[in-house]
Formats: structure tokens, sequence, C-alpha cells
């Protein structure tokens, strides 16, 4: 559903690459015009940065629209948390004087990581598939939302605060112990998981409620929510790089699955992209470089994981990729993060095209194997030398990065309304159009 103006109604962020796309940015600056901000999938894997003036606020479960104490942040059903994890953010927060009160909700639908979890994925990390290991972030994601969808051993954040938990963790930690037994099972115990997890549920219980049927009420009631996606649309679990994806639905499929706020409730998507592109962990990337112009867009880009540390693999623009997550998520307008770090690339190239099996492709491949043989067909761009950091509007960039820009739009087949030039609010230019409608909605 397209919305009339600027970036009406119920709003999605969602990042059409393989995560990293600086949503949390964005999430921030929109944040004002909302009543809501909801987290919906994913869980500790997910790292969103927030620059405000000096300070840097990292974000894992918690979402980025938290740093505003008029708006309601949700941690929706979706969701695995971590509760250590949680808290501590929770604890960082209030240390640095952000208000968190009766401006944090979370699932009682959530399903909770526990030791596990983590053990889990650990183990599989030796592991290969396709002759590469998943290199996951090895925070239990994967192995949490198995859990769920097996049923049998899946503890939510309500069960957490029920009187049965001891008997429900020393049953799934029986079972485990068997499972894992070589791999952390041995080591697991009970007693002591069930005391640290009673612990985390009494400090989290003010916060857990069903937040389902009180998202159902806002939007009926017309208050304004911004839904905030985790990681990127290609690593999908059903449309992404499988099996080189994350667990969840971080496409714009997601967004109802993972709150309970159904599509007629969701009037804009808004896709964002970086203007390279960059994946961590294994699986293939064909725009991927390995010479001195990926290590350029590493250091200028800080391209190193929020939530792990490791160094991000960096390419060129994949324009066939884009454009079929855009599709996929339904994307109406495109915000273009990162523009600033191409700045001293004499050219730049845009992916337009696959070569696969001597075939000139442009439908990205639902198998990887496919993926793998592809060999990126260039468009080559003039670059630019100017700093872009100071342009704060469309005539401040320079001809060749708004021809750039341009070119993107058009092979992606959605309008870019949003440009980030840097970290800060204000790094932040609104085009014409439905976006420079959108500068109303945000605090820039
Ligand atoms: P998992 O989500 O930890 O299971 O990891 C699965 C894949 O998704 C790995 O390649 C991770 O590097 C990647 N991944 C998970 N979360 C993020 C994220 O927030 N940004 C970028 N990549 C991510």
């Amino acid at each position: 559903m397209n919305s009339p103006r600027g970036l009406d109604g119920n709003t999605c962020v969602i990042g059409l690459q393989w995560g990293d796309e600086a949503k949390g940015k964005l999430v921030d600056l929109l944040t004002p015009r909302f009543d809501l901000v909801v987290r919906y999938q994913g869980g500790a894997n997910a790292g969103h940065t927030v620059v405000v003036g000096d300070a840097t606020f990292k974000l894992h479960h918690i979402p980025s629209g938290i740093l505003n104490s008029r708006v309601m942040s949700v941690v929706g059903p979706g969701v695995v948390v971590n509760p250590a994890t949680l808290l501590k953010e929770i604890d960082t927060l209030r240390d640095r004087g952000v208000v968190i009160d009766h401006n944090l909700l979370l699932s009682d639908r959530a399903h909770v990581v526990f030791p596990w979890h983590i053990a889990e994925d650990q183990a599989l990390n030796d592991s290969q598939v396709k002759g590469e290991g998943l290199g996951t972030t090895l925070r239990g994601i994967g192995p949490c939302y198995r859990d769920k969808v097996g049923r049998m051993y899946a503890i939510r954040l309500g069960d957490m605060l029920r009187p049965d938990f001891a008997a429900l963790v020393q049953r799934v930690v029986e079972a485990k112990r068997r499972w894992l037994s070589g791999c952390g099972g041995d080591a697991l115990d009970a007693a002591a998981i069930h005391q640290e997890y009673a612990h985390h549920a009494e400090r989290l219980r003010p916060f857990v409620t069903d937040t389902t049927p009180l998202l159902l009420d806002a939007v009926e009631q017309g208050k304004r929510v911004l839904f905030e996606g985790a990681q990127g649309a290609l690593l999908d679990i059903d449309h992404g790089t499988f099996p080189f994806v994350t667990s969840s639905n971080s496409s714009g499929v997601g967004v109802s699955a993972g709150s309970g706020v159904p599509g007629r409730w969701i009037h804009t998507t808004l896709g964002v992209i970086k203007v390279y592109s960059t994946r961590v962990g294994g699986g293939p990337f064909p725009t991927e470089l390995f010479d001195a112009t990926g290590e350029h867009i590493r250091e200028r880009g800080r391209e190193y994981g929020t939530t792990t540390g490791r160094p991000r693999r960096c390419g060129w623009f994949d324009a066939v990729a884009a454009r079929y997550t855009a599709r996929v998520s339904g994307a109406d307008l495109l915000s273009a993060m990162m523009l600033d770090v191409l700045s001293g690339l004499p050219e730049l190239r845009l992916c337009v095209a696959y070569e696969i099996g001597g075939r000139r492709v442009t439908q990205f491949p639902s198998h990887i194997d496919d993926l793998r043989q592809a060999t990126p067909v260039y468009e080559t761009l003039p670059g630019w030398s100017e700093d872009l950091t100071r342009a704060r509007g469309g005539d401040d960039l320079p001809l060749n990065a708004r021809r750039y820009l341009e070119r993107i739009s058009e092979l992606v087949g959605c309008p870019i309304g949003i440009v980030s030039v840097g970290p800060d609010r204000e790094q932040t230019i609104f085009l014409q159009g439905r976006a420079s409608a959108a500068r109303e909605d945000c605090r820039v």
C-alpha cells in the first residue's frame, strides 16, 4: 500500500543487503514522529549503532527508538531474547542517562536463548555446509529458532515468570545433556541455569507483557508505529542466500509474522541500502573485492562487525540482488547510506547482471550453487574526490555522486528519498518528492 506523502502511516525499515546497512541511524532519525518502535525478529546477533553528538550507542535487542523517551519501544514475539545481554543493554543505557521505565515492553511470546543454544551454535561452527562454514555470530540464534519451530524444548519469556519454570528447565536440560553430549551438553547444570535465569526473569518482569493486543490497539487507534528490521533481506531464511542466512525472516515479509500486526496496517516500506555491498560470515558474494578498493571501503566505512568485531567482506553495489530484495520486501522508497565512503575512488562499478554458465541473468538465483558461479557484469561510472560529509542537500552533492545514485535507483526500480553521508543525525540529505516531506518526520 503506498502512502500519499513522506513516510506517512506505519513504516518499516528493512535492510536490502546482507545486514549492516546502518538501519539504526535511520530508525533513530525517524523515531520522533512515531508513537511506537518495534523490533520483531533476530536477537543479539543484531548490532545497531546510533551516534548522538559525541555518544555512540550499540544496541542488540532494544529498538533504536529507545533514545526517545516519549516513544514506546517494543520487542515483539518474533525476537529471540538473551536475557543477560538484554539486561546489560538496559543497564548500560541507564548508566548513560537514557530513561528506561515505562517506555520498554517485551513480548511474553518471545523465545529465550539459553546456554545450550550457544553451545550448539559453537559446536556447529566447525561444521561445513557446501564446503564452507556458516560463520554465524555464535549467539545461539539458529538453535533457539530451531527449538521454537520444534516446540518440545522451547522456552519463552512468559514461561520464565511461571511457577513451573524450574521444572521446565530441568526437563529441557535432561534432553539437551543427552543430545549435546561431547559438545557442551555434559556441563549443563539445570539448577544453576534456573537460578541465573530466574534472577534475570525477576529483573525483566516489569517489562514483560503480551505486546500483540497492545500493538493491535495502537494501530486501530491511529497511533503511528515504526518497525525496525534487523539483518538484511539477503539473510532471510526463506528468501535469502540459503543456507548462508540467519534463522528468521529478515526481509519485509517478516514484519507481520514477528510483530502480530497484519499487513493492512503497514503503509510504507523504507528499503535501506549501502551504496556498496558488505557481508559477514560465509556464503557467496559475487561482487566481493579482494584488492585495495575493498580495503578502501572497509577502512573508510569502518566495516567491522558491531556484534562480533569481525572485518566485513566488502564489494561493489549489486543491483541484481537489491532489485530482488526491494521487490520481495515491497520497498516504496530507498535510503542510500554511506555515500561519503566512496569519495576518492576514481571510478565506481555497479553490478547490473550476472553471467552464469555462459548466460546473462538479471534475476537473482534461488540456489547458491548458481550464485557461486555468477560472474558480475559491471557498468562503470566516474567517481568523485570531494568530501561529502558536510553535504546537507541534494545540490551539495557532486554531479557524479548524483548520477551514481540515480543509476542505482533506476536499476533497483525504486526512488531514493534519503541519502546518508556520515553517522550523525545531521549528516542526512532528504531528496525531492516523498522524502522531502519525510524531512518533517525527522529530527534533523
Ligand atoms: P546467525 O544469525 O548468528 O545465525 O548468523 C547467520 C549469518 O547471518 C552469518 O553469516 C552472520 O554473519 C549473519 N548475520 C547475523 N546477524 C547479522 C547482522 O546483524 N548483520 C550482518 N550479518 C549478520
